[in-house]
């Protein structure tokens, strides 16, 4: 959602926040804007639309000064405008504010405190800015500590004042912000990706710490300003690794991330001769493993169906009783839980704020709460009390892909750990630690097919709706299929299982429906089979996706898309890199915003 990019050092703050910005485009936004201090006086240029926009309206004009701040802005609390875009001023542009978050009780603060004030945005931001300005008394530190004692709700906000030119002010409750320390420089972002290309040193703030930086370094304090110390930690993702390389989205980069990445997930956590696998960050104790009744996976949207993968393993291989929960009902709905349920938050960017407050509210309950998190020092990676990376990289499309397979690495390797306490065997451990290894070939030999799952989207690009069938451990990979098409194409599509379609679905068939099958060589089989020949019956346009060799399915498909065979659990790591192919394709025919989609942000940091 927004981002936030500031800058304080030696070096003309313009190039890079406005580049800052364009790192921060992946999140989704609206509009954007900049104010730099030259010493003097704050100037302060923001545009509605594209980063180019703002680009264009910069051109001409002459800004210069070494500290700044800038923003992208999702609306939130009115539309879309100029006046409603960040930075947000106080009475004049000689106070600035960037926030991310919502001040909840921002009607009462306008009521008691901004008699005589002028608003000229509907934001609640501006409010912040206001507040701000009223507790100034030359310290924009103490005011915006005095003004957040004011507030409730959410914040990451970055403030500064012309009267203190070399001092930036960001505070956080809710929504992420980190330092990024260079060489006499230093940088405040709402996420690492705009300071990757000048620094991998960082500092994460958390909640309630109020941060104060100069040229000559930063202190950091609480609302109580009680002074915290901090340790910096060390990104190990590259700039190189956050661009396009070559590719025309995003999302395609990210797609045939998936071998490489694959590998950063599962490498030095297993055991091949003894069939198990060791994820360190669980920090349990075996007795307390041997202990747990049952597992719940709290996740929200692609994360939810790679943990719905994650649900087959651990109780087919662990026998343990697994539950997923959207995160959104769990954290409303009561949920029962005590001291033998282990829950884990599953997230790429560890900050979806429903996931969060449902772990929170596991953790309340009692239960062990850990996290299998991407983006490296997220609230949800700092919050829970272990848990694992998954290092899929730096993930910029919108669309989940790569994180996703990571994830099912994970939750696959965790099901194993689980497993090997209990019922899966030395060899079949084994096994299915052999077949994780070919995974990254066999995803290679699935992304050869892009040029041919290309041709099948554009056949079937001017559907109305589409049906993704599935049954067992492809069940999942339905669901995210259509998931997939859904958020880049804007084609409607439903996912099934497949044995179901008889209690309802069966009606939509005709040959206007296209249906997308996954009947891959597994226990399911036959069963999914039938089904099929039922969709086959009644005229939809039939797309498989079947085991290579199966030339037994060509008579009921329209078109075929033939994936490697692997172990049936293992199924979702190559099934789904064809459908994310489909999806991709269809947009791109559709002439879709692939890498941000409308009205969808990559970090859904708000309820
Ligand atoms: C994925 O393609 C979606 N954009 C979305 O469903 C996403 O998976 C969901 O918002 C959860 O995000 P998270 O993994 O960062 O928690």
């Amino acid at each position: 959602m927004c981002g936030i990019i500031g800058y304080i050092g030696k070096k003309q703050a313009l190039p890079i926040l406005v580049n800052g910005l364009r790192r921060l485009e992946y999140r989704g936004y609206d509009s954007a804007g900049v104010a730099i201090s030259d010493g003097k006086k704050v100037a302060r240029v923001r545009a509605m639309g594209k980063i180019d926009e703002l680009a264009n309206k910069l051109k001409p004009m002459t800004i210069s000064g070494t500290v700044g701040i800038a923003h992208t802005r999702w609306a939130t609390h009115g539309g879309v405008s100029e006046d409603n875009a960040h930075p947000h001023a106080a009475c004049t542009d000689d106070l600035v504010i960037v926030h991310n978050g919502i001040i909840e009780n921002y009607r009462e603060l306008k009521d008691k405190f901004l008699k005589g004030h002028e608003l000229k945005s509907q934001t609640d931001t501006e409010i912040l800015a206001h507040l701000i300005e009223i507790f100034y008394k030359g310290n924009l530190t103490e005011a915006v500590r005095a003004a957040l004692k004011e507030v409730r709700g959410t914040y990451g906000l970055v403030a500064m004042h012309s009267a203190e030119p070399d001092k930036l002010v960001a505070a956080r409750l809710g929504s992420p912000l980190v330092i990024g320390v260079g060489d006499d420089e230093y940088f405040l972002a709402s996420d690492t990706s705009p300071m990757l290309a000048h620094t991998k040193e960082v500092v994460f703030l958390d909640d309630g710490e109020i941060a104060e930086i100069t040229p000559a370094g930063f202190k950091i304090s609480n609302l109580n300003s009680k002074s915290v110390d901090k340790v910096s930690s060390k990104i190990d993702w590259d700039e190189a690794s956050a661009q396009k390389q070559g590719f025309p989205h995003f999302m395609l980069k990210e797609i045939f991330d998936q071998p490489a990445v694959f590998m950063d997930a599962i490498r030095g956590r297993y055991n091949l001769a003894e069939g198990t696998a060791h994820l360190g960050g669980l920090n349990m104790t075996i007795e307390q493993m041997h202990k747990i009744r049952r597992v719940i996976l709290l996740a929200c949207g692609t994360a939810s169906y790679a943990s719905l993968v994650g649900k087959y393993a651990m109780e087919r291989l662990a026998g343990i009783p697994t539950e997923v929960d959207v995160a959104s009902e769990f954290r409303y709905r009561d949920p029962i839980i005590d001291h033998h349920t282990l829950v884990f938050g599953i997230s790429q960017s560890g900050e979806t704020a429903d996931t969060l407050a449902a772990l929170r509210e596991a953790k309340r309950k009692g239960a062990y709460v850990r996290g299998i998190v991407n983006v490296i020092g997220s609230t949800m990676a700092r919050e829970t009390d272990g848990g694992t990376y998954m290092h899929a990289g730096p993930e910029l499309a919108v669309a989940s892909t790569k994180a996703y397979t990571n994830m099912l690495a994970v939750l696959i390797l965790y099901a194993i750990q689980f497993g090997r306490l209990n019922r899966l065997t030395e060899a079949t451990g084994e096994r299915l630690i052999a077949a994780l290894l070919e995974i990254p070939e066999k995803m290679k030999e699935v992304l050869a097919l892009n040029d041919g799952i290309k041709k099948i989207a554009m056949k079937y690009k001017d559907s109305a709706g589409m049906l993704f069938l599935g049954r067992g451990v492809n069940y999942p990979v339905a669901l995210e299929g259509s998931h997939k098409l859904k958020e880049i194409s804007y084609i409607h599509s439903e996912a099934y299982p497949a044995g179901e379609m008889k209690h309802g679905a069966n009606a939509l068939l005709g040959p206007n429906f296209p249906v997308l099958a996954i009947i891959t060589k597994n226990q399911l089989y036959e069963k999914m089979r039938s089904n099929v020949e039922e969709v086959k019956a009644r005229y939809s346009p039939l797309i498989l996706v079947a085991t290579v060799g199966d030339e037994s399915v060509s008579e009921l498909a329209d078109d075929i898309i033939y994936v490697p065979p692997t172990m049936e659990l293992l199924e979702p790591l190559l099934n789904t890199i064809a459908l994310q192919l489909f999806a991709y394709h269809s947009a791109v025919a559709l002439g879709r915003d692939v890498d941000r989609p409308r009205n969808l942000a990559k970090s859904v940091t708000v309820e």
